[in-house]
C-alpha cells in the first residue's frame, strides 16, 4: 500500500481513532515505586538531586504505602540507610536491620502492598562496594553467602519478592537455594540480570549514601557497550532460577530491553534510574521541557521496548496522570 491509496493520517485524525489503534499502554499496575528508608522518627528529607523523592523513617512508611495504594501503585522496592556500616555489610542481614524493620512495619500497616527488597551490600559496607573485599578486590564467592543471608532475612521479615542488584556471578542460584531450604519457595526473585556500570546512578548514590569510597563498579557491573553479554547474563539468571529479568538503566538501554523481550519468555522489568529521573526534573524545573509529557513519553518508550514492569521514581506522578 502506498500513497494515495494508503494514508497514515486516517487513523490519527481524532483521539478516539488514536486510542483504538494505540499499541502500548501503561497502567499503575505496571509500576514499582522505590522507597528510601532511614533511621530516626518523623524524618521526611528530600533528596537534593531528586526533587519529589524523600528519604523517610519507618514511622512514615504507612502513610507512604497508603498513598501508593490509593493511586493503584501496589508494589514498592525498598532501599535502606543503616545506622552503621562495616567492612562486611552486616547491617544488610541484621535481624533488626533497617530493611527488616521496614518490611515488618509495611506488612503490619499495609498488608495489601507488595514489598520487594533490593538485595545488595553497597548501602551497608564502609567501603561502599556491593560485596566483600579481599585484597582490594570484591570477592565473588565470599559475597554470595552474605547476599543469600540477606535475601533470607528479608523473606523472614515478610518481603514478597527479592531483587539482587549486586552483579556477583551465581547469586540467583545461591539465593534460590537458601530460600527453598527455608520454605520460601513461593518468594520470586526479580534479578537485576543486566545491570550496567552507569553514571545514571549518581543521584541514587547520594540518596542511599552508597558511592564506592575508592574505585568504581566496573569489575562487577556491565560495560555499557555490550549487548551480547547481556544475553549471556540473562541466560545465566534464567538457568539459576530467576522469575523476572531486569535491565538497568532503561532509556539508554532500550535495545537491550527489546533484545531480552525477543529472546526470553520471562517477564522483563526495567529500572528507570535516578539520573534519568533527575534529568527530566531538572529540565522541567528550568522550563525547558514539559516534565509531565516527557515523563509519560519516556515510560511509554520503556514499555514499547518490551518492559512489563517499570521501577520508577515517577510511579506516583505517572499514576496520578493516568488516574487523572
Ligand atoms: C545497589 C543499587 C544501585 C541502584 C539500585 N540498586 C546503585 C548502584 O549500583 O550503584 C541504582 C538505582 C538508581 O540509580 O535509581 N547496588
Amino acid at each position: 500500500m502506498i500513497f494515495p491509496e494508503y494514508r497514515a493520517r486516517r487513523l490519527r485524525q481524532n483521539e478516539t481513532f488514536r486510542a483504538l489503534v494505540r499499541e502500548t499502554s501503561i497502567s499503575p499496575a505496571h509500576l514499582v515505586y522505590p522507597l528510601f528508608v532511614m533511621p530516626g522518627k518523623g524524618v521526611r528529607e528530600e533528596v537534593p538531586s531528586m526533587p519529589g523523592v524523600f528519604r523517610i523513617s519507618i514511622d512514615q512508611l504507612a502513610k507512604e504505602a497508603k498513598e501508593c495504594m490509593g493511586l493503584g501503585v501496589n508494589s514498592v522496592i525498598l532501599f535502606g540507610l543503616p545506622d552503621k556500616k562495616d567492612s562486611k555489610g552486616s547491617g544488610a542481614h541484621a535481624k533488626d536491620g533497617i530493611i527488616q524493620r521496614a518490611i515488618k512495619e509495611l506488612k503490619n500497616t499495609a498488608p495489601g502492598l507488595t514489598v520487594c527488597t533490593d538485595v545488595c551490600l553497597c548501602e551497608y559496607t564502609s567501603h561502599g562496594h556491593c560485596g566483600i573485599m579481599i585484597n582490594d578486590v570484591v570477592d565473588n564467592d565470599t559475597t554470595l553467602e552474605v547476599l543469600a543471608r540477606t535475601a533470607l532475612s528479608h523473606a523472614q521479615a515478610g518481603a514478597d519478592m527479592v531483587a539482587p542488584s549486586d552483579m556477583m556471578d551465581g547469586r540467583v542460584a545461591e539465593i534460590r537455594g537458601i530460600l527453598d531450604e527455608n520454605n520460601f519457595h513461593m518468594i520470586p526473585i526479580m534479578s537485576y540480570a543486566v545491570k550496567y556500570a552507569s553514571a545514571f546512578y549518581g543521584p541514587f548514590r547520594d540518596a542511599a549514601e552508597c558511592a564506592p569510597q575508592h574505585g568504581d563498579r566496573k569489575s562487577y557491573q556491565m560495560d555499557p557497550a555490550n549487548v551480547r553479554e547481556a544475553l549471556r547474563e540473562a541466560t545465566m539468571d534464567v538457568e539459576e532460577g530467576a522469575d523476572i529479568l531486569m535491565v538497568k538503566p532503561a532509556m539508554a538501554y532500550l535495545d537491550v530491553i527489546s533484545r531480552l523481550r525477543d529472546e526470553f519468555d520471562l517477564p522483563i522489568a526495567a529500572y528507570h534510574v535516578s539520573g534519568e529521573y533527575a534529568m527530566i526534573k531538572a529540565a522541567a524545573a528550568n522550563g525547558w521541557i514539559d516534565g509531565e509529557k516527557v515523563m509519560h513519553e519516556s515510560l511509554l518508550g520503556i514499555r514499547r521496548a518490551g518492559a512489563d514492569i517499570i521501577i520508577t521514581y515517577f510511579a506516583k506522578d505517572m499514576a496520578r496522570l493516568l488516574n487523572g
